[in-house]
């Protein structure tokens, strides 16, 4: 497999972008020839920010598993897709070659067709990062359902309200997935969450844990006995190959629900035909991968990097990739050097977070550990300090890694803003140029350009490329309002940011209500709800709060009517409600008991004080006079914890 479209230089990056931007028409319709369509699209892009409307390859008839596996299996049926790491190092490590990829997503599309699922019906999938669940992703896309992957931390509560919005029927989930030394029930949270439910119809589980479950009749079936039912029927019918649903470029491929920064989390649409060049062009020009290279991205396929740096972005490239079951520190600190030396990994991406985290545990977990396979180095989820950067070019990378620190977020799809590994340069802790396609501009409050460098302003986009959301689920105004009505005509990420001399963008993070807590967007609304629904809470605030491993911290600030004389319980207890509501991932790291909360007389929550004192600042709070009780602030600036 070659990559026509895979830029090699600094002039050919240039060239690149002033192309695509000026006719992005031509420049994307070239990329796109070179994947597998069944009709070419009619137009190839259409598009307003104002409803917003935005159709890349309208009128293209593609399935997305046939450009990411059957393309593939003439020249590389017997190489692996997937090697699977498990938990425990000592476990049966498992290859998953493209041959054998293909057959598994046919026998899933069977067994989904088997159960009545149909182009455009939503599955959602509550699983562990094993291959199988790679498998019901795919499945799904190959006969057109639409996936919606949960993450695995995430509560009962926090999957019924998803399985609500988005109106599923089948679920895809497993007994229990092994993480480090624990054993997440994930088919018993499921049961909690169908608790009530109306729409759900079947439960498809997974053996992994061999954790006890509650198995209802006539709901819960076993994967292992569907899927063997499945292939003997694609045996019996001579199948070679399960007929792969013809999808519309612009049909959802599917949702993924992530925190905005007010109310319920809302679910992101792609859609099949943009979302695929875009992960797929993206992927080799960003890393570039070349054939044989081995990837390893160590991100959960429930959130976004995983979908499109684990799954689509590598298959549409015919790459092998790693698919880890474990966490970083288990059994010890070493782990993922242990895997990049054991498999001879090229590529590494991962956090900055677990950088930081990793950096705690000093040099002595990398002795032995043989890394000089590694040739290109990723972060994304956040922004990467300076010290983790060079820890991690220095320590890692032995200083001939080119790093790539890569800017984007669940509605963009795909990396946005980074260098492309040792094609245009590097700037520690800036995510640099933008990739062809990308046109950001810096804007004040107000929404009026800043022109010229250095500058600084909230972070939007002029114009769409091909992995922009199309819409949130069943809901178009509030995207259109999320996104496109900040500022007229523009996409505007949430995010601030500058720019230096050379044009390259350093993104300082959220300039809305949203956190970014070891990598992972959580609202601070949300977390206050979810605080709120304890029964002694009267009212909260969250803000974030710099924390040295985490990025950011969750700190809270909760007004209770009764401690019962025990504070710590009550802490306990609120954690325990907001574990319930949302996840452990959101969990505050600080609970303060105050007796009120700074408000202005219009009854607004002045959370520029809050977030003052959760940085340690104990004065200087500037103007407070629009404060109904200034009181309220020294109360609460003595009583910090
Ligand atoms: C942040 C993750 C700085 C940013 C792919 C964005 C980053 C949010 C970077 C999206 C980076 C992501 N440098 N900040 N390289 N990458 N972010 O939707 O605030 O989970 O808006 O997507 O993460 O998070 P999401």
């Amino acid at each position: 497999m070659s990559y026509p479209y895979q830029i090699k230089s600094l002039d050919a990056y240039q060239k690149a972008w002033k192309q695509s931007v000026e006719q992005p028409e031509t420049y994307w319709g070239e990329v796109a020839s070179h994947f597998l369509w069944r009709k070419k699209w009619d137009k190839t892009l259409e598009w307003n920010f104002k409803e917003p409307n935005v159709k890349w390859f309208a009128g293209g008839k593609l399935n997305i598993t046939e450009n990411c596996v059957d393309r593939h299996l003439e020249t590389l049926g017997d190489k692996p897709a997937f090697i699977f790491e498990p938990n425990n190092p000592e476990d049966r490590v498992r290859v998953v070659t493209y041959n054998r990829l293909h057959k598994r997503i046919c026998q899933v599309a069977q067994m989904l067709k088997n159960h009545g699922v149909k182009k455009g019906d939503r599955v959602c999938i509550y699983m562990g990062m094993v291959p199988e669940l790679v498998y019901a992703v795919l499945g799904c896309a190959r006969i057109g359902a639409i996936h919606s992957v949960i993450f695995g931390g995430f509560s009962a509560q926090s999957i019924a309200d998803r399985l609500e919005d988005a109106q599923a029927e089948f679920i895809i989930t497993q007994d229990g997935a092994y993480r480090g030394e624990k054993v997440i029930p994930l088919k018993s949270v499921i049961d909690d969450a169908l608790i009530g439910n109306k729409t759900v119809k079947k439960v498809i589980v997974y053996t992994r844990t061999r954790t006890p479950v509650s198995m209802l009749k006539g709901r819960d079936l076993w994967w292992e006995d569907e899927m063997d039912h499945a292939e003997s029927q694609v045996e019996k019918n001579n199948i070679v190959s399960f007929p792969a649903e013809e999808m519309d470029a612009e049909d959802p491929l599917f949702i993924l629900y992530t925190s905005g920064s007010t109310g319920k989390p809302k679910g992101v649409v792609h859609t099949c035909g943009g979302y695929m060049v875009w992960t797929g062009y993206t992927f080799v020009n960003v890393f570039q991968y070349n054939p044989g290279d081995i990837h390893f991205c160590t991100a959960d396929i429930g959130w976004i990097t995983g979908h499109s740096y684990i799954v689509y972005g590598p298959l549409a490239a015919g790459a092998t990739s790693i698919i880890f079951e474990g966490v970083p520190t288990w059994p010890d600190a070493g782990r993922f050097w242990e895997i990049v030396d054991k498999y001879k990994v090229n590529i590494l991406y991962t956090a900055p977070t677990a950088i930081r985290s990793l950096m705690g545990f000093g040099l002595k977990p990398l002795e032995g550990k043989d890394l000089s396979s590694l040739k290109v180095l990723g972060t994304v989820g956040e922004p990467i300090n300076e010290e983790a950067w060079h820890w991690y070019d220095e320590h890692i990378g032995k200083k001939k890694c080119p790093i790539v620190d890569t800017w984007w977020q669940t509605e963009t799809g795909g990396i946005l803003i980074s260098n492309l590994a040792g094609v245009t340069p590097a700037k520690p802790a800036h995510a640099t140029l933008p990739l062809p396609g990308v046109q950001p501009i810096l804007v004040d409050e107000n929404g009026k350009e800043v022109e010229g460098n250095p500058a600084a302003g909230n972070l939007c986009m002029k114009a769409p490329w091909p992995g922009i959301l199309r819409t949130t689920w069943g809901d178009h105004e509030r995207c259109r309002k999320t996104y496109f009505s900040t500022y007229e005509n523009l996409y505007f990420t949430g995010d601030g940011a500058l720019r230096d001399e050379e044009g390259n963008y350093r993104i300082t993070g959220r300039v809305d209500d949203v956190l970014n807590v070891s990598g992972h967007r959580i609202g601070t609304a949300e977390v206050e709800n979810a605080i709120n629904m304890h029964a002694d809470v009267v009212e909260s605030a969250v803000v974030g709060y710099p924390h040295d491993i985490k990025g950011q911290g969750i700190y809270a600030y909760v007004v209770c009517q009764n401690l019962h004389g025990d504070e710590s319980l009550t802490r306990q207890n609120i954690l325990q409600t907001v574990s319930r509501i949302i996840g452990p991932i959101a969990k505050p790291d600080k609970i303060q008991f105050v007796n009120g909360l700074p408000k202005t007389r219009s009854g607004k929550i002045m959370r520029r004080i809050l977030r003052k004192i959760a940085e340690g600042e104990t004065q200087n709070f500037g103007d407070t006079s629009t404060l109904l009780d200034p009181n309220v602030v020294n109360e609460i600036a003595g009583g910090k914890m």
